[in-house]
């Protein structure tokens, strides 16, 4: 009992010498937009569990779902996100600011080692490395996630929908009609996962969004059947108190082992994946039925491209396709006309590489990226 208090108290401690030199605020976007998102056959019932569930075991198996079309969706968002800055800085906009979109099953809190304060303070929140070095980052929730609108999961929550949110608000940086009032001259989109594949496709829809792009987590080649079968997939609302009413097409892992082997490998603190199971948010049936509209090439996307991504990361640098650098490499398929792309694999590292031994080093390389290329 004794020990357990000193060492919650000692960790304390570091944490706030840690954060001392960074100021971090939870900021609202409000979005507006419009884009081209998929219509589902009517083989799929978004009132049922049972439909859900074949809807989600077709697609992580085949990588298809019946769609029949596409539809126009408006819709409007309050988009919540987390800034962080240099404490005190007068001029955050002096370097690039990056724009984080996360993963599936996470939000915003991924960027920041999960909210949790010893996470933070032995080095795992990408925003206050980034903050430390000089550098402001701002993290939304996307729509459907965290702390941001959630609207019908299967024919509002799509990855083309997000691409224009991703848009939107990487637009409104460039100005000073932006809740933080700052203008910024360099903007660098950073992806993880899902949030890289939407990235790809935002290029496509609006290749002046960003300076730069940086895709972690992330490669052109996604495995079939796929691993996150083993996340056991179901809604949410069935599963966790916090989730209750929530519609059925939002969903989360059910299955702890499953979130570990999916999302972890190489070297990692074996106590982490219980904190982030603890923690996770949703995904919906609509971004898993929608994946393929950020596999097509963003042709237009004329700036550089960074792709790093963990050598354990068995989603998106799976064996089966070969070996992780080359399956990094051939991805600079999807961005014919950037002026540059390039790749790196962090050794001994799984997919949420924010999470692992190796997090600063993959942080100072993202750095040294943006420091030589933005
Ligand atoms: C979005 O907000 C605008 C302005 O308040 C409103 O006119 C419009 O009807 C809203 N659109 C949707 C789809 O809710
Ligand atoms: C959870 O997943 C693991 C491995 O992915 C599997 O061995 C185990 O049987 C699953 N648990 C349940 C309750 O299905
Ligand atoms: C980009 O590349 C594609 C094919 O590689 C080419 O057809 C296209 O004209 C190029 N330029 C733009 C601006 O898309
Ligand atoms: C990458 O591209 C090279 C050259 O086209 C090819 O030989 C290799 O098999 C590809 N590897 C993967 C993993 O796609």
């Amino acid at each position: 009992m004794r020990t357990s208090f000193t060492i919650a108290a000692f960790t304390l401690a570091a944490s706030s010498a840690a954060q001392e030199a960074v100021d971090c605020k939870i900021v609202e976007f409000p979005v507006s937009v419009t884009a081209s998102n998929e219509v589902f056959g009517s083989s799929f019932d978004p009132e049922s569990v049972s439909s859900i569930d074949q809807f989600l075991s077709q697609g992580l198996s085949t990588g298809a779902v019946d769609v029949v079309g596409e539809a126009s969706t408006t819709a409007n968002f309050s988009i919540s996100a987390q800034y962080c800055a240099p404490a005190g800085a007068t001029h955050p906009e002096s370097l690039p600011i990056q724009l984080l979109a996360h993963g599936n099953t996470c939000d915003r809190t991924v960027w920041d080692a999960l909210s949790n304060s010893d996470l933070q303070a032995s080095g795992y929140s990408y925003q206050r490395f980034f903050a430390s070095q000089g550098y402001a980052t701002l993290a939304i929730d996307l729509p459907g996630h965290g702390k941001s609108t959630l609207p019908d999961p299967n024919t509002i929550i799509q990855m083309a929908i997000e691409a224009a949110v991703i848009d939107a608000i990487a637009a409104s940086l460039r100005s000073t009609s932006n809740p933080l009032g700052v203008s910024f001259s360099k903007i660098v989109f950073t992806g993880h996962s899902y949030g890289s594949i939407t990235g790809v496709a935002a290029a496509r829809f609006a290749p002046d969004f960003v300076d730069a792009i940086v895709l972690t987590g992330w490669s052109a080649f996604v495995p079939l059947p796929s691993p996150l079968l083993q996340l056991q997939m179901q809604p949410a609302a069935l599963l966790f108190d916090r989730f209750k009413g929530y519609p059925l097409g939002y969903i989360t892992a059910s299955n702890e082992t499953g979130h570990e082997e999916s999302f972890y490998g190489g070297a990692y603190d074996h106590t982490i994946p219980k904190i982030s199971f603890d923690t996770q948010d949703v995904m919906t049936c609509g971004e898993g039925g929608s994946l393929g509209v950020g596999l097509q090439p963003a042709t237009g996307f004329t700036g550089k491209v960074f792709a790093i991504t963990g050598s354990e990361d068995i989603l998106f640098c799976n064996p089966k396709n070969g070996a992780c650098a080359d399956q990094l490499a051939n991805s600079s398929f999807l961005f014919p006309n950037a002026t540059s792309f390039q790749s790196q694999v962090i050794d001994n590292t799984g997919h949420d590489f924010m999470l692992h031994f190796s997090s600063t080093e993959t942080f100072a390389k993202i750095q040294q990226f943006l420091v030589n290329n933005v």
